[in-house]
């Protein structure tokens, strides 16, 4: 059990929780997050989005019945943390824009302060959160709200990389804006999970190799991999 030393809301039902600790996690990895109560029983998986010697941090969204257990947290309170779990992003050199939709920016922050001289374009369904933290980071930042789309302002050809994160369909379109391009890219997925660690498939995703566990193989992938849901 470790010690929650922050959890504020910033908008838009979306929170950033920050947890005391030394902890281990490299960019796009993902930790198991229970309540002391352990309620509900299952864990819920959300990114890193910060970390340091001291402290981890996360944002997350409230979405259902775990993540609003999560935003009723004080300070002083405990939580369960299990992990660090998963594949992320490959650390690339060369120009690299990061793409984060929603709540899919948070793993993006961590990539922003481990890759020098990337752009960041960020989209949000209402209000932003973060743009001043990856403003401090990142070269050039360009925001999108109240449902613009913030691909718009992305020219592939720019980059060599784009890592994302966000909602499936703007993952699935930016992987056809690469498509005949030098560009590669990085999607992470955000298929449910139960048990996080390779054992129960509820995760399974397709991809050109077969299927893979979207928490063991994933969450990362190279864009040309994955089979994206109509
Ligand atoms: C690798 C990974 C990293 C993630 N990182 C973050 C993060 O940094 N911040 C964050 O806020 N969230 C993140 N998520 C999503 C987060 O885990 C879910 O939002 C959370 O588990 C929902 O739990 P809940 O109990 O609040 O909602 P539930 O009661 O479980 O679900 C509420 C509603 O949301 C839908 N839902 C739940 N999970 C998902 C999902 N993964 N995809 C689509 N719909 C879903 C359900 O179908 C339901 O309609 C991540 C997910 C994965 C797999
Ligand atoms: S969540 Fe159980 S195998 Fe991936």
């Amino acid at each position: 059990m470790y010690n929650i030393i922050e959890n504020r809301y910033l908008a838009d039902d979306m929170y950033l929780m920050k947890v005391e600790g030394n902890l281990k996690g490299e960019m796009g990895q993902f930790y198991m997050l229970r309540t002391e109560s352990n309620y509900p029983l299952l864990s819920r998986p959300i990114s890193i989005c910060d970390i340091d010697e001291n402290s981890i941090t996360f944002l997350y969204k409230v979405f259902g019945e775990g993540t609003k257990i999560f935003s009723k947290l004080k300070v002083g309170d405990k939580i369960n943390l299990e992990g660090p779990y998963g594949n992320g992003y490959k650390k690339v050199e060369g120009k690299v824009a990061l793409v984060g939709g929603g709540i899919g920016v948070a793993p993006l922050y961590l990539v922003a302060k481990n890759i020098k001289n990337c752009d960041a374009y960020l989209g949000f369904r209402n209000e932003s959160v973060l743009v001043d933290e990856f403003k401090e980071v990142c070269n050039e930042v360009f925001v999108a709200t109240n449902n613009d789309f913030v691909t718009k302002y992305l020219d592939v050809n720019k980059y060599d990389y784009i890592l994302t994160c966000g909602p499936t369909p703007m993952m699935k379109s930016l992987v056809k804006m690469t498509e005949n391009t030098n560009t590669k890219i990085m999607v992470s997925l955000e298929n449910h999970m139960a048990c996080g660690v390779g054992a129960c498939l509820v995760c399974t995703c397709k991809t050109n190799s077969g299927n893979k566990k979207t928490c063991k193989d994933g969450p990362v992938f190279w864009g040309e991999e994955v089979i994206f849901n109509d």
